[in-house]
């Protein structure tokens, strides 16, 4: 496991690097968070902790701390020492190589690269004090990201801002190269798909994406780059995926052939199994009786993937049964030809369908895993985990 000594100096984006944290903790990274005392003006030492898994270190002279592990040991056991935010006066303290509080004396004592992400008020960001000073540690060979341009807390605009968390993340994570999937290209479908009976009215199902996207982003959150072919789903769609949104069965299926090659595909939006022979025109109500509608089958994306020239190593399909759940998936799993089948109960009773819970059984060629009822956040970082040790074995 990779270790991050993060280090949370006094501006007012401090609370950013909570959701920083917690980007860090689930992509299995080991956050050590160190805070000066300003910091503790904007965030407090127990929400740092508690998101950290691990207690904050802010005193340099701090006996029960220091006796457990000493501020040169602390530092030691960094892969990456990141500092963020990081204010114009923690940049100029260690440009000159001040050690005069426990942040200060970890960086001076550092031998693992450290990562710097300012955050300030334009004008200091430009002042030219501060760029020297930046200038400087550029040259000894420290990192940054950002800052970026954009509104500024104290009602400002310009450069100074700090860059995103999703950034950061994902820049600290090619630093360590730690991330398990980088380099992985998942393709995966989504959410309900609608079939037009005419103009204004169509077939859908109560699929809302929220799975989906949960994998997305659990799968996004271990490095990998992720297609992300979707319905349209009431989930919020994944940061960071290349988003392809699609309306019926057959644009489903065009656009998960036009994202082809991937190392994985993951079936899991609730396609529908027919689409209707759609009127241009709106249906007319008249007295000659009801209408007709006539249904024809939609293509199976996932069997189609399955026998395709270009099937991904690893197949996985969804099945939403309302009985019998784990026969009829395995049944399921050998006609579709795909490797895994994550079988879920969507009968109303469960609440699985639109809803936020999720209990899965996880069908393979030779095993059979009921995982407990948890969050369908939960759920995808255990598939992610899953996706993970497979591809650790290719
Ligand atoms: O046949 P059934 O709908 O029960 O199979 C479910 C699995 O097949 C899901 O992974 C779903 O995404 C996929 N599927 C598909 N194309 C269809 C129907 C289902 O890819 N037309």
């Amino acid at each position: 496991m990779k270790t991050v000594l993060l280090m949370i100096t006094g501006g007012i984006a401090a609370y950013k690097s909570l959701l920083l944290i917690r980007a860090l903790r689930a992509s299995g990274v080991r956050v050590v968070p160190v805070m000066t005392e300003s910091a503790s003006q904007f965030v407090t030492p127990l929400s740092v902790s508690a998101l950290a898994e691990n207690p904050v270190r802010s005193k340099l002279f701090d006996l029960e701390a220091e006796a457990k592990m000493g501020h040169i040991e602390l530092s030691r056991s960094a892969d990456l020492i990141v500092i963020a935010p990081a204010t114009a006066n923690f940049i100029a303290k260690i440009a000159n190589g001040l050690a005069d509080d426990l942040a200060s004396t970890l960086v001076s004592a550092a031998r693992a690269p450290i990562m710097i992400a300012p955050s300030m008020n334009v004008a200091m960001w430009e002042n030219a004090a501060t760029q020297e000073n930046m200038s400087k540690l550029g040259e000894r060979g420290f990192l940054s990201i950002g800052p970026t341009k954009g509104d500024m807390a104290c009602g400002e605009y310009g450069f100074g801002r700090f860059e995103e968390p999703e950034q950061i993340h994902a820049a600290i994570m090619e630093q360590l190269g730690a991330a398990p999937l980088a380099g992985k290209h998942i393709v995966m479908t989504s959410g309900p798909t609608h079939e037009p009976i005419d103009p204004v009215r169509y077939i859908a199902n109560r699929s809302s994406g929220k799975q989906g996207t949960a994998i997305a982003n659990a799968l996004i959150n271990l490095g990998a780059k992720v297609t992300f072919i979707t319905g349209p789903a009431s989930a919020a769609r994944p940061e960071g995926a290349h988003i392809v949104e699609v309306e019926t069965a057959r644009d489903m299926e065009t656009a998960v052939n036009a994202a082809l090659p991937s190392d994985v595909f993951i079936s899991a939006a609730a396609v529908a199994d027919w689409h209707v022979e759609a009127c241009e025109e709106k249906l007319k109500k008249t007295t000659d009786g009801l209408p007709t509608l006539c249904l024809s089958e939609n293509p199976d994306i996932l069997k189609t993937v399955c026998a395709s020239k270009n099937r991904p190593k690893l197949v996985i399909g969804f099945a939403a049964e309302t009985q019998n759940v784990v026969e009829f998936a395995t049944a399921k799993r050998e006609r579709k030809g795909c490797d895994w089948i994550l079988a879920n109960d969507v009968s109303p009773k469960t609440g699985i369908m639109g809803g936020d819970h999720n209990a899965i059984h996880l069908i393979t060629e030779n095993s059979h895993e009921s995982w407990p009822e948890q969050s369908k956040t939960m759920a995808a970082k255990m598939l992610a985990e899953r996706i993970t040790d497979e591809i650790a074995k290719w």
